[in-house]
């Protein structure tokens, strides 16, 4: 786990297959695990697209943590700021939530606080509590080049992100791309399998990923990814933690 910290601090990202030694362990093989890559068959499609696409299926939610607990927090609309994100930033975007099977899923709660746990060590001083929102996100190819990243090479404006890999289906492309802040191209992978995933020290570089592309046509194409972001939560006068 230290290790992973580590090459976050010195590089600013960290790439992990699914293994024991992985922050939330060999998740894959975990019982919970075929129910949770399922879920990403029941995502509606993102309408708050500002380039009109209807390629992009997600769901999202909202959660505060400790090292050892997660908390689900009231809906609220996702909003990034239009210096982070041009196309869609600058507005509330509400999306369908994460279905609760899926959000009290032992692999969903198991990678959440094995994130936080490294994130923590990331940074000096080690943040106790997070505020952090899941996304589910499908991008579909069949009916032409599906976006990942509509917005471009970008930050998302909080401290670290997880992208994990969780299907491809009938895709090609759909690389993921880190970048120092100097628009240099540092590191580049496709996320093959189950749980292939990356760490992001999100002050510090920024990502994106190339267009996913049918390999058959008349067939299903698609590319499911699950995608955490951890903020250091503040804390209120009275104690309590502001997600
Ligand atoms: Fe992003």
């Amino acid at each position: 786990m230290l290790a992973i910290a580590n090459a976050l601090k010195q590089d600013g990202f960290a790439f992990l297959v699914p293994c024991e030694r992985a922050p939330f362990g060999s998740v894959t093989r975990h019982a919970g695990w075929p129910e949770f890559a399922a879920s990403w068959n029941e995502l509606p499609v993102d309408t708050a697209m500002a380039d009109g696409g209807r390629y992009r299926r997600r769901r999202h939610a909202v959660f505060s943590s400790s090292l050892r607990a997660l908390h689900r927090e009231p809906a609220r609309p996702h909003y990034q700021r239009r210096e982070y994100n041009p196309l869609n930033g600058g507005v509330d975007r509400w999306f369908a939530p994460v279905r609760n099977n899926v959000a009290s899923n032992p692999v969903f709660e198991r990678v959440v606080l094995g994130c936080a746990r490294v994130f923590a060590d990331m940074i000096d001083n080690a943040a106790q509590t997070w505020s952090i929102e899941a996304h589910q996100f499908r991008i579909e190819a069949a009916a032409g080049p599906g976006l990942p990243t509509p917005e471009g090479v970008h930050r998302d404006g909080v401290d670290g992100v997880l992208i994990a890999m969780i299907r491809r289906e009938n895709v090609t492309g759909g690389e993921t791309q880190v970048f120092r802040c100097d628009g240099s191209l540092v590191a580049h992978r496709i996320l093959q399998n189950p749980f292939e995933a990356v760490l992001l020290d999100d002050r510090r570089v920024l990502h994106g990923a190339t267009p996913v592309l049918a390999q058959r046509f008349g067939r299903p194409a698609f590319r499911d990814v699950l995608v955490l972001t951890y903020r250091k939560a503040g804390i209120s006068g009275d104690g309590t933690v502001e997600p």
